[in-house]
């Protein structure tokens, strides 16, 4: 399984990185907006950052428009970085010719098995099927999820299922009880995984205990 960080916040991936079980970052227009750098410059930064797969999306909508945006990208940026490309019919024939040149690429946006199948057929090394904006429209994102392996577990699949738009440490958990190879989160969501009031409660006592052997000269 692997844990990448859904975010363009170069603090926040050092911090996670600093861990030493981060697998992979995920960016996209939005979260490059929000980082307010420049985009080339802030995903070469995060490259460098972690070794793992870093997803930078391109944002041509036709498919001639992508292929060129995945090639410079490819050009000009780390070999780390992958290319995301939105899963439409046009994203599909990119994903198609780009992973002919032997690049790697994350189709994202998949709201379906249906378009999940489809992009593994392009050849996508990753597709990002997004489960909490299904949760906030009221229906249920994990049920996409269970779908998708269902489905990848019928045939020879290669394409690895990252689960985006995670909202809480159960959206992860439950991710993993599926099968899905990847979850790319937010900072937040990894911090959460990792945290316990009792695990708190339990060091601050040992601690204690602890100052007072020293002090009994025990130590
Ligand atoms: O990176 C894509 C995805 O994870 C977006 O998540 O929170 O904007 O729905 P969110």
């Amino acid at each position: 399984m692997e844990f990448f960080l859904d975010t363009a916040d170069v603090d926040e991936i050092r911090e996670i990185a600093s861990w030493g079980i981060l697998d992979g970052v995920t960016t996209n227009p939005s979260l490059i907006k929000k980082s307010g750098r420049d985009f080339k410059t802030v995903v070469a930064e995060i490259a460098s950052i972690c070794n793992g797969p870093i997803s930078a999306e391109v944002t041509a909508l036709d498919t001639a428009g992508m292929v060129e945006q995945g090639r410079a990208l490819k050009e000009e940026l780390p070999e780390n970085v992958i290319i995301k490309i939105p899963c439409t019919p046009e994203g599909l024939a990119a994903t198609k010719i780009l992973t002919e040149d032997g690049t790697k690429t994350n189709v994202t946006l998949v709201f379906s098995a249906a378009q999940a199948l489809m992009a593994a057929k392009a050849g996508a090394t990753y597709v990002s099927p997004f489960i909490g904006r299904i949760d906030d429209t009221g229906a249920d994102g994990m049920a996409l999820i269970a779908e998708i392996m269902n489905t990848w577990d019928n045939y020879n699949v290669e394409t690895k299922v990252l689960a985006a738009s995670i909202r809480h440490p159960t959206h992860v958990l439950a991710c993993m009880q599926m099968g899905a190879h990847t979850v790319t989160m937010p900072t937040k969501t990894f911090r959460q995984l990792m945290s316990h009031p009792l695990t708190d409660k339990g060091l601050a006592g040992f601690m204690k205990d602890w100052a007072e052997v020293e002090a009994a000269g025990n130590a």
